[in-house]
């Protein structure tokens, strides 16, 4: 009978983990492997061909010489861009490199040739034409490293809150009503109950299972139809939400601070290779550390009035030169807390010391990244969410539940969103927010 190992997944599971790949060379050193990739560049003299091979994990030079290979591999050897093949040789030491390993060819053998010219080329292109091949585009150096470092943010969200005891809730896409204002829904007919809505944020769902689990998290796409063309505004993007009962402001600022200092941790420890690659300033990543300094709205709008000459009127929201212009010379991320009421959501637990304002955070990367954290306490008060709700026009009907959750053993609680394209533009040091998602979607593009 065959034992549970000789199951199919396991053994292929076994070869995935061992089999020789570009990342895990050094050690192979002065043995003969063979590496399935393609060729991502190529340089040739007259009797040696420099292939550099990719595999998905990296990349090596695999130096083909005719004295080793015979003149009709040699010839074979002149392969086009991104054409797939397997190659073996010896691993050796980069004769001048540290830590830099190369593959003495002994043979290779071609999977595929491309069919055309590959559509990029080392030269530069321009942004858009590359969104448009974005499907190839991921194979390039830069991109291979944000998306990489974007990997290694999501699993630091999710160890970092499963050593914290937050149990992980999965909110749905499919909304009955709005959650951050009705001015950016997408929507769409469903069956025969009118319309539905792509959801904009998981919190109210959240909250829900914060007083069901205590500490809870969502993480999933969110979706905003947001008419801005910036360099900060996806359509549909990716946010982390957790949320606590009976936590309060203060603990929802540590919490997010603590969780920003794990997740760059964890960054610079895993992602030298990637970072190098992005030409990332490592040393004020190397800064982040808590405790963050914590500013009100109203000391940020004096700034703003002031020394940082950005003018901005009391009661108005930051728009993206506020926000640069408050964390351009910051090595910190800030914390922007008690905004006032009138332009944040309708949940927003008052101040109980000044009521124009509520009981609300962001957190603004520093470097002129911005805002790449929103929360607040939650309203716990029955009749003033349903006044709030009535208040910013929302249909009343579609908030019962949420409203239940005040009826039947409401508590002070307390959340946020983070944003995790914004997060990772931050730390990759990326100009535009839509190189920092797979498949971006903005108001100009849903293709591919
Ligand atoms: O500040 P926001 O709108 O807050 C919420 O949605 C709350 N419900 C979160 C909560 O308390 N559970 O959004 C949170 C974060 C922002 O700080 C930003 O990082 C990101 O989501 N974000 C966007 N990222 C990319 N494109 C957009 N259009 C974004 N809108 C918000
Ligand atoms: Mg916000």
């Amino acid at each position: 009978m065959p034992s549970v190992s000789d199951l199919k997944p396991q053994l292929l599971l076994q070869e995935v983990g061992t089999r020789p790949t570009i990342d895990r060379l050094a050690q192979f050193v002065d043995q003969t492997v063979t590496l399935q990739g393609w060729v991502f560049n190529r340089r040739d003299s007259k009797h040696v061909i420099f292939l550099e091979v990719r595999d998905g994990t990296g990349l090596v030079q695999a130096v083909v010489a005719r004295d080793v290979v015979g003149d009709a591999k040699f010839e074979a050897a002149q392969l086009p861009q991104e054409t797939s093949l397997t190659v073996t040789g010896t691993v050796t030491r980069h004769p001048k490199k540290e830590g830099v390993y190369e593959l003495q060819v002994s043979d290779f053998l071609v999977v595929q040739t491309p069919t055309e010219d590959f559509p990029i080329s080392p030269k530069e292109h321009g942004v858009d034409f590359l969104m448009g091949q974005r499907h190839l585009w991921l194979r390039s150096r830069k991109q291979w490293a944000i998306l990489r470092v974007r990997s290694r943010v999501i699993r630091a969200i999710h160890d970092f809150f499963a050593s914290l005891g937050f149990v992980l809730m999965d909110s749905p896409i499919l909304t009955p009503a709005a959650c951050e204002g009705t001015t950016t829904l997408f929507e769409t007919p469903y069956f025969d109950k009118g319309m539905a809505y792509l959801t904009q944020s998981g919190q109210l769902y959240g909250e829900a299972s914060a007083m069901a689990f205590g500490k809870v998290y969502v993480c999933g796409p969110t979706f905003r139809a947001e008419k801005s063309a910036t360099r900060r505004h996806l359509t549909e993007f990716w946010m982390v939400e957790p949320e606590v009962a009976y936590m309060d402001l203060e603990g929802d600022m540590q919490l997010a601070e603590s969780f920003i200092c794990y997740i760059v941790a964890r960054v610079l420890e895993d992602c030298r290779t990637e970072l190098e690659i992005l030409e990332r300033d490592i040393t004020k990543l190397e800064k982040v550390r808590a405790p963050f300094p914590r500013i009100s709205y109203s000391e940020c709008v004096e700034q703003l009035n002031g020394p940082l000459g950005e003018p901005l009127e009391w009661g108005t929201d930051f728009g993206a030169p506020h926000e640069t212009a408050l964390t351009q010379d910051q090595e910190q991320p800030i914390i922007v807390h008690r905004f006032p009421q009138v332009f944040k959501a309708f949940y927003m637990e008052p101040d109980p010391t000044d009521p124009r304002l509520c009981l609300s955070m962001d957190v603004l990367a520093p470097e002129g990244y911005g805002e790449i954290i929103g929360g607040s306490e939650r309203i716990a008060d029955y009749d003033l969410l349903r006044h709030r709700i009535l208040e910013h026009g929302l249909p009343e009907e579609a908030f019962e539940w949420y409203l239940d959750l005040r009826k039947f053993g409401g508590v002070p609680h307390a959340g946020f969103g983070m944003g995790i394209e914004r997060c990772v533009t931050w730390l990759t040091g990326t100009h535009h927010i839509r190189q920092t998602i797979p498949f971006p979607r903005t108001i100009d593009r849903v293709y591919p």
